[in-house]
Formats: C-alpha cells, sequence, structure tokens
C-alpha cells in the first residue's frame, strides 16, 4: 500500500530537506509549502524518521473524503477505516486544522466529531497527552486524514539533555549545514558554539550516524507497525565510519561548551568534537585542511544589546578574513545589518527562515581567499 508522506520543513528550507531525502533515497520527492512529500508506505515513513536529518516530522496521509457539514464529518468519520492505522488500546489525540474556503469552520466542532468516531467506532480512548496525533485538514471541504508518526518533533534526537541560551534545533542546523555545501567529509568550527548544535550535527553526520538512532517513534504504536522489518531496517543501518576529521567547538561561556562536550558523548562523537574557551575574535584555524565555519552569533534583540555586537562581529570577521583562507563561512542572524558588520564576502542571501519567533537568514560565503 502506498500513500503520501509529507516531510515537515521550515518555511524556505524545504527545497533543501527535498535534496536530502533525494539523496537519502526516497522517490520523487516533491517541494510544497511547510515541507516536501513523496510517495510510499509505512516502511517509508519509519526510514524518513530514523534517517532525515532535516525533517521537522513525519506525516503519513491515511486518507480524505468530502464534508460539507458536521452531520456529514460526523458520519463519514465513523465508517473510516480507523483500524487499519490506530490500535483500539492506544490513546490518541485529534487536532484540527480549518480554512475559511470550508464549510465547516469550527475546528474544535470538527475535532469532536472526529474524536467521538474514533472512540465509538474503534474503542480507543482519547487524551489530551496521547502518544498518536491525528491531524486533519479541512481546505475547501475536503477533509484530508494524517498521523504523526513521529510523535516527539525529530530534532529531538534523543542524546541531548544539555541545552545552552537560544540553541538552534537539530534539524535546522543539519540544514544550514547541508545548504553550506557541507556532507560530512571536511572539518567544522563553530566559533559561538554554545550547546554545541552544529558541531555535533556535522560530527554524526561525517560518521554517518542516524539521526533518530536513539529516540523512540510514535509509528511503533500504530496498528500498521511490525516489529521485524523496522529491527531489519535498525540492523540494515551503515556501520559508524571512521574519519580523521574533527569538529570544533568555542565559546567565551565556559558553561556552554561544557554542556555541549557532555552532549556530544551522549550522542556517542565525544571523540570526533573539541570544544574549547575562546572569545570568537580570538579563533584561529586548528591544523589541517579548511573546511566550513558556521555559527549562530546572539542576536541583541534587546535594547542595548546590538550596539555592542557590532564589535562583536567585526572581530569575528577579522579573524575569519585574516587567518581563515581556502575556509567557506555560514552566519545564521535575525540581523542583516551584524552580518554586514563582519565585512565578510556574502553570496546573496535566501528568505528568512521562522524560528522560534524570529526570522533568521544563512548568510553564506564561497572559499575566503
Ligand atoms: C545564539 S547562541 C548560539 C547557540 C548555538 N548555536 C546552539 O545551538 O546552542 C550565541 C552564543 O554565542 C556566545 N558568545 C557571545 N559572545 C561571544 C564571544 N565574544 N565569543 C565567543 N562566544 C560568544 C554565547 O555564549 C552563546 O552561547
Amino acid at each position: 500500500m502506498s500513500f503520501e508522506i509529507f516531510l515537515m520543513a521550515p518555511p524556505g528550507l524545504e527545497p533543501v530537506l527535498a535534496e536530502e531525502a533525494a539523496e537519502a533515497g526516497f522517490p520523487a520527492p516533491k517541494v510544497v509549502p511547510g515541507g516536501v512529500t513523496f510517495e510510499g508506505g509505512w516502511p517509508d515513513a519509519w526510514r524518513a524518521n530514523l534517517v532525515l536529518r532535516g525533517a521537522g516530522r513525519v506525516l503519513a496521509r491515511i486518507g480524505a473524503f468530502r464534508a460539507f457539514h458536521l452531520a456529514q464529518l460526523d458520519k463519514r468519520s465513523r465508517k473510516f477505516d480507523w483500524c487499519a492505522v490506530l490500535r483500539p488500546d492506544v490513546p490518541v489525540r485529534v487536532e484540527v486544522a480549518t480554512n475559511r474556503k470550508s464549510k465547516i469552520y469550527h475546528a474544535r466542532a470538527a475535532q469532536q466529531r472526529i474524536e467521538t468516531a474514533i472512540t465509538e467506532e474503534l474503542g480507543a480512548p482519547i487524551a489530551p497527552d496521547a502518544p498518536v496525533t491525528i491531524r486533519a485538514r479541512i481546505d475547501d471541504n475536503l477533509v484530508t486524514l494524517s498521523v504523526d508518526t513521529s510523535g516527539g518533533l525529530l530534532h529531538k534526537r534523543g542524546a541531548k539533555e544539555a541545552v545552552g541560551k537560544a540553541p538552534l534545533r537539530e534539524t535546522m542546523a543539519a540544514l544550514f549545514l547541508r545548504q553550506c555545501g557541507f556532507r560530512g567529509t571536511e572539518p567544522v568550527l563553530d566559533p559561538m558554539c554554545g550547546s554545541g548544535t552544529f558541531v555535533i550535527e556535522a560530527a554524526e553526520m561525517a560518521a554517518g550516524l542516524a539521526p533518530g538512532r536513539a529516540r523512540d517513534f510514535a509509528f511503533t504504536q500504530l496498528a500498521s507497525f511490525d516489529a521485524g522489518p523496522w529491527e531489519a531496517l535498525r540492523a540494515a543501518l551503515p556501520a559508524p565510519r571512521a574519519t580523521d576529521l574533527r569538529f570544533h567547538g568555542s565559546d567565551r561561556d565556559a558553561g556552554a561548551f561544557a554542556a555541549a562536550r557532555a552532549n556530544a558523548a551522549r550522542a556517542g562523537v565525544g571523540d570526533l568534537v573539541d570544544f574549547r574557551k575562546a572569545a570568537a575574535g580570538d579563533i584561529t584555524p586548528p591544523e589541517g585542511p579548511p573546511g566550513l565555519v558556521i555559527v549562530n552569533p546572539p542576536y541583541g534583540l534587546r535594547i542595548g544589546q546590538r550596539k555592542p555586537l557590532f564589535a562583536l562581529h567585526a572581530a569575528l570577521g577579522r579573524a575569519l578574513r585574516e587567518r581563515f583562507g581556502g575556509w567557506r563561512v555560514g552566519l545564521v542572524t535575525t540581523d542583516a545589518g551584524l552580518a554586514g558588520a563582519t565585512e565578510l564576502p556574502f553570496l546573496p542571501t535566501g528568505r528568512p527562515v521562522p524560528h522560534g519567533g524570529l526570522r533568521v537568514t544563512l548568510h553564506r560565503t564561497d572559499s575566503l581567499p
């Protein structure tokens, strides 16, 4: 059986995720607003959760029907083959999104109809903290039903416990690394590494570690789950690759990189990373071939914070321009003025990407002279 599988991506980064999905062997991934879709079966949805670094979650589209009013939604929801997907013993919750083009516009009422159908026809309990979520979209009177196969968002890799200030999501960090051309074959340095998100993602990519190797997924609680093929999929993951590359992070806050070190050890890449205390303006290139500097400096959103950040960006830019010939730079910020203060030769930027209520932009360079 095949159906549409939706990979959620931050708006603006959909093409980057589509490229990752294509490289991972998923057939003909298509960019749509907020994600990427392809046709596949349950094992494809499991594998997408396990191996894709950039997907925020993986939804399986389990059906669609027209409903012009609530009584029709009630009737068609009751007829829906829930037992092909859901288990009567596993609690479920339902989320509904409607739009103005639909006659059913009251999301809460629609949610209640679908929940009632699931409890009364299948027998599964409804609970707000249920491990399984059904997502219904009602668009132009078409009800599309999906099940969230991931459960918790996929940036939660399962290894990271200590989080610093304003951490980037791992999924977004992985997509920015990819956008900078990083494919796991060169060193990476983050001179304001915080909890080490870029450094740890890069080290995992170099070691060929699957991002989902240490976490649970909601799909294991679905009726469509089959432990045998899932275990076979996990067993078929390639063994970690040996690499001589090293991944470097520094931060002027000693607490930040202590957390980064603990996170890397938990992720199993403790031997590939090197975290140290340093001010961004004092960085020097590590020994060995050039690679990628990627950094997400503080944004200075509060009044009085922005001005000192110009000096910090200027110092970082000077260090990179003077000492990092042959390296490429990726700088993620909300503030194009601060990026400009580095005086780095940035290429034209793409569209800003929403992140935690802000809009961040990746500024990239080619290899520095
Ligand atoms: C936005 S956070 C980076 C978060 C990081 N990308 C993560 O995912 O955890 C900015 C970091 O810059 C560090 N920082 C601020 N000023 C610095 C300086 N002059 N030198 C080095 N690090 C600095 C802060 O300690 C903070 O950890």
